[in-house]
């Protein structure tokens, strides 16, 4: 009897304390950029007091090529250490055998999330991560310089550059002598991918890769395009942009210092925030298009998801984070915070959002207009032909070949790789 008593008032006090046998410690991995490794943080404390489990974040460097190469090493070693992985929209395909499944677990919430980011996580039937956020860029540009010289945001590329030249050369005249015309991601990584294919497709230069495999890249007008960009490196891009990554581009614009970037929505948020120089100076508006025949504007589509890894030790818990963070609370938390784009569909018609994230109701035709890149056209081989494809856009901006020969050698690569199976 004693006993039953015993046990039972320790039941009562495991109750009273929460359940600390069932506690676990997550650990999850991000490389965010601007504020993202912050807000995400502080979803965690949210997520902390909720369940009673405590999550760490291991942080990375903000270049999701590092990130991939890194993650694709802890996870041929097995590695337990890491519950949850942050994952770029292209990596799905290559990552997916040392995912968990996550369609039974998240199949009442799925619906409530723009069916085409379900379907870019989800490989042969098996969703392999849940979005958190999605991306499309924006060209941003400084609208009170534009106003100041009767300039409007350009609708061409080349529209930009006349505009880009004029308003640096009259401000510097007039001895704002750090300001640059264009910054964008010019190093060579992922991100020159995303920039590139902008450009070339805008020009009716094509995907690249088509959705049928076809290589399509070594045509005039994709050619054209990379020699009027390099054309711009020291001219009216800083010589530096060749090592550019999205927060050095950020960097120059929002101390002021640049009249039109190209850059993904988080920088929205970050340019109007607290202290910042060029607060209220600003607007964004879609990319421009190229000249000539099948021009249109083109955005890239970016974005990023989370991922249970097949080692964890605690993959149920591990789930629940993920649902926890990608909930439709969390996500309006972090738009509100981050000006990331939600993937719910339900907060573009959000009256808080569209209060003090504008962009994001705005930008919602964008993203669904968004064009991928190849990654689902050469699955597991896709970053590779990405890492080709920026280095020959990379020798170009360089002046290390033509444009015309570096996309010729670039097929001959291609083919070479997809011969190999992708
Ligand atoms: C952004 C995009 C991501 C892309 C990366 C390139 O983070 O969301 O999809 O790969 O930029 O740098």
């Amino acid at each position: 009897m004693k006993l039953f008593h015993a046990l039972l008032a320790l039941g009562v006090a495991t109750m009273l304390v929460g359940t600390p046998a069932r506690a676990v410690e997550l650990s999850i991995v991000s490389g965010d950029t601007g504020d993202g490794i912050k807000v995400l943080r502080e979803i965690l404390d949210r997520y902390e007091k909720d369940s009673g489990n405590k999550v760490s974040i291991v942080v990375m460097p903000t270049s999701g090529t590092d990130q991939f190469g890194q993650y694709r090493l802890w996870l041929a070693a097995g590695n337990s250490d890491i519950d949850v992985y942050q994952t770029d929209v292209i990596w799905a395909p290559q990552l997916a055998s040392q995912l968990v499944d996550l369609t039974a677990a998240t199949k009442d919430i799925v619906a409530e999330h723009f069916p085409s980011i379900i379907q870019s996580q989800t490989v042969n039937g098996k969703l392999v991560a849940l979005p958190i956020f999605t991306d499309a860029p924006a060209l941003y540009y400084r609208k009170d310089l534009l106003d100041k010289y009767g300039a409007k945001a350009p609708a061409t590329w080349k529209e930009l550059a006349d505009t880009a030249k004029l308003v640096m050369d009259k401000e510097r005249a007039a001895g704002n002598r750090d300001i640059w015309g264009f910054v964008f991601q010019g190093n060579a990584y992922e991100g020159l991918t995303c920039d590139a294919l902008e450009w070339v497709m805008s020009n009716g230069g094509g995907q690249i890769i088509e959705p049928d495999g076809s290589i399509s890249i070594n045509n005039p007008k994709a050619a054209a395009m990379l020699d009027m960009i390099k054309g711009w490196v020291g001219t009216i891009a800083p010589p530096g942009v060749l090592a550019y990554q999205e927060e050095e581009s950020r960097g120059v614009w929002q101390t002021g210092n640049a009249v039109f970037m190209r850059n993904w929505p988080y920088a929205y948020a970050l340019g109007n925030g607290e202290g910042s120089p060029i607060t209220g100076k600003f607007d964004v508006a879609p990319l421009p298009a190229g000249t000539g025949e099948g021009a249109r504007a083109v955005a890239t589509l970016g974005g990023w998801n989370l991922a249970v890894s097949k080692y964890s030790k605690h993959p149920d818990a591990a789930i629940e984070l993920v649902k926890f963070i990608a909930s439709p609370a969390m996500q309006k938390y972090r738009t509100l915070k981050t000006s990331n784009l939600p993937t719910i569909q339900a907060l573009y018609d959000d009256a808080d959002i569209a209060r003090e994230q504008p962009i994001v109701p705005r930008w919602k035709r964008i993203f669904l207009n968004a064009v991928p890149r190849p990654s689902a056209a050469t699955r597991i081989k896709y970053n590779e032909a990405s890492s080709q494809f920026w280095n020959a856009v990379h020798n170009t901006l360089s002046g290390d070949g033509t444009a015309a020969d570096n996309l010729a050698d670039l097929e001959a690569m291609l083919t070479k790789l997809k011969g190999r199976g992708w």
